[in-house]
């Protein structure tokens, strides 16, 4: 783990589309690579929240984010667009990156839809750093509402970028059977966004023979149902055995009796709540794990995954 730091907001410009864009500053900042986020800690609700970074990696001295505000939300979205005035601090972990680039690729195609074009653009400078070739697809429901237009219109690799708006002319429209590159080994794809879109483009891509491994992802939300039927749980290093009911989860169960599993997203989709599992099958809700990991059957979010059987033992 990271240590926390405190970042204070160097400037807040209103962006389109309820975004704001976010320049944090603070001492000795880490160096970053293209992809990472943020882990931002929001006090008074008691939650952490993910954020992508959005600026140049070859920029020192500042992180850039951009923050939609998401009404449907659990709160921390608007709670940053109120507290993130250019002078206020905030606690932060990090910069993570679970998205990182594969650099080496002969081709790569990013697609960013709404707030998930963020990580993009921290893809886009580190690929035309690298003189690599590339393609940012950019998909929002009208111009309009497009934030990081202006940006991307004036960035040095604007004419790799297509902007797609679900209102615009039919022939502007992304288009996966047209978009899509043809499958191949040093080719690869980005994909951040919506569930929808981010499904739409995955399964696209891999009925299109994109192998699974070249198809990256970052769920930067996701609706998990963490519900289900009872089971145990026991925590063998601290001796501690938990029942957890059809509501509840593995982290809060546990928290209760003492045993304390970090969690920051509570939605599956930041990793920081993954617990090794000595026994016991699992039933993954998360979207964090890769497929090979949970075919291995050795690791669980604790936030939201379930036992699929009677009894999970985990190695806590
Ligand atoms: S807390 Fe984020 S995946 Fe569990």
């Amino acid at each position: 783990m990271t240590n926390p730091m405190t970042l204070t907001v160097a400037e807040r410009i209103e962006d389109r589309g309820n975004i704001i864009r976010l320049r944090l500053t603070g001492e000795a900042l880490p160096p970053v690579t293209a992809g990472a986020h943020l882990d931002l800690c929001l006090p008074e609700l008691d939650l952490w929240r993910q954020y992508s970074l959005c600026s140049d990696p070859a920029q020192g001295g500042c992180y850039e984010i951009g923050v939609l505000k998401d009404p449907a939300s659990r709160g921390g979205s608007e709670a940053v667009h109120r507290l993130a005035v250019p002078g206020a601090s905030f606690t932060v972990e990090g910069p993570r990156n679970h998205f990182p680039l594969e650099e080496t690729a002969e081709t790569t195609v990013l697609f960013g839809g709404g707030i998930g074009i963020t990580p993009m653009i921290a893809m886009a400078h580190r690929l035309h750093a690298l003189g690599r070739d590339f393609t940012l697809h950019y998909c929002t429901r009208s111009e309009g509402v497009t934030a990081f237009l202006d940006l991307l219109r004036d960035a040095p690799f604007a004419d790799r970028v297509a902007f797609h708006f679900d209102d615009g002319a039919a022939a502007q429209k992304l288009d996966l059977a047209r978009d899509l590159p043809a499958p191949g080994a040093a080719t690869h794809l980005y994909v951040c966004g919506p569930q929808g879109f981010m499904d739409w483009v995955i399964n696209a891509a891999e009925a299109a023979g994109h192998a699974t491994a070249n198809v990256h992802r970052e769920y930067f939300s996701a609706d998990v149902d963490v519900t289900g039927d009872t089971f145990e749980v026991e925590a063998a290093v601290s001796g501690v055995t938990v029942t957890v009911g059809p509501e509840d989860t593995i982290a809060k169960a546990l928290a209760r009796a003492g045993v304390k599993i970090e969690v920051k997203c509570e939605e599956g989709v930041c990793g920081t709540c993954v617990t090794d599992v000595i026994e016991g099958g699992i039933d993954h809700r998360d979207q964090f794990l890769t497929g090979e990991e949970r075919e291995e059957g050795e690791m669980i979010c604790a936030c939201c995954s379930r036992a699929s059987g009677p009894k999970l033992v985990l190695d806590i």
